[in-house]
C-alpha cells in the first residue's frame, strides 16, 4: 500500500481552490477550522495553514507537497521542488497609489509591502532609494492614512485597489499557483506522488 501524502494548503482563496483541483469541486465547501483533514479515499492528509507558512511545513518534511503562490515562493527562496504551475491563482504583482502612474522616480518614497525582498529587488534595480515598510495585511490602508506614499502588492480582482480609490502606477509581473515538493520526500514517495499528479490531470481532462 503506497504512503499517505501530507498536503499543506493555504487558507483562504487560494487553498479553497487548491483544495477542489485536488478532490474536485463537489469536495466543496469543507470546514475549514479543522486545520488536519483527511481525503474521503484515506489517501491524502490537507494540512490547513497561513499562506506564507506553506513553504515551511514543506520545507520540513513535515508535508510533502504544498500549494503557494509564485509571489511567495519568490520572496522566501525556500529549498523546495518547484513541481509545476497550477490552473489558478492567478494575480499581479503592482505598485499602486493614490494617483495614476506613473510610478515617482524620487528617493525616499515611502513604500508598504507583505513583499520586502521581491520590493528591495526591485528598486535596487531601478537605483531608487526608498524606505520599506513591512505590513502583514491591509496593506492598502497605508497610502490613504500617509503610512507610505505607495504599496507594492498582489492585485487579483482589482477589487480592493477600487474599494480604496487606489490606482496601478507600475506592474511588476504575474503570479499563479505552483505545487511544491519536499527535495527527500519526492524522491522517497517518487511514484505515489507521480500517480497522484496523474490521477488528478486526467479527472480534469474529464471535465
Ligand atoms: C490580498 C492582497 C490584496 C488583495 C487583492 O490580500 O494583499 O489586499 O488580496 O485582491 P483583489 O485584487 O481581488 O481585491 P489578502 O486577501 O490576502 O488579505 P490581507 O490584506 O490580509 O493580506
Amino acid at each position: 500500500m503506497s504512503k499517505k501524502l501530507i498536503i499543506a494548503l493555504p487558507k483562504g482563496r487560494l487553498g479553497k481552490e487548491s483544495f477542489a483541483w485536488f478532490e474536485g469541486k463537489a469536495a466543496l465547501p469543507f470546514d475549514d477550522r479543522r486545520l488536519r483533514a483527511v481525503n474521503a479515499a484515506n489517501t491524502l492528509e490537507y494540512l490547513w495553514v497561513k499562506p506564507s507558512d506553506v513553504i515551511h511545513y514543506v520545507e520540513a518534511g513535515v508535508a510533502d507537497l504544498g500549494i503557494v503562490g509564485e509571489d511567495i515562493l519568490d520572496e522566501s527562496t525556500p529549498d523546495v521542488y518547484r513541481l509545476k504551475h497550477l490552473p489558478f491563482g492567478y494575480c499581479r504583482l503592482v505598485i499602486a497609489g493614490k494617483k495614476a502612474g506613473p510610478l515617482s522616480d524620487k528617493d525616499g518614497l515611502k513604500v508598504a509591502t507583505k513583499y520586502p525582498r521581491t520590493a528591495e529587488r526591485y528598486f535596487k534595480a531601478r537605483r531608487q532609494k526608498v524606505t520599506l515598510m513591512t505590513l502583514q495585511g491591509s496593506v492598502e490602508l497605508a497610502p490613504l492614512v500617509g503610512l507610505a506614499d505607495v504599496i507594492l502588492d498582489i492585485v487579483e480582482t482589482g477589487s480592493t485597489l477600487q474599494a480604496n480609490a487606489l490606482y496601478v502606477q507600475e506592474e511588476l509581473g504575474a503570479s499563479q499557483a505552483i505545487l511544491i515538493a519536499n527535495k527527500a520526500q519526492y524522491r522517497w514517495s517518487y511514484d505515489t506522488i507521480t500517480q497522484l499528479l496523474k490521477g488528478v490531470e486526467s479527472a480534469h481532462e474529464m471535465v
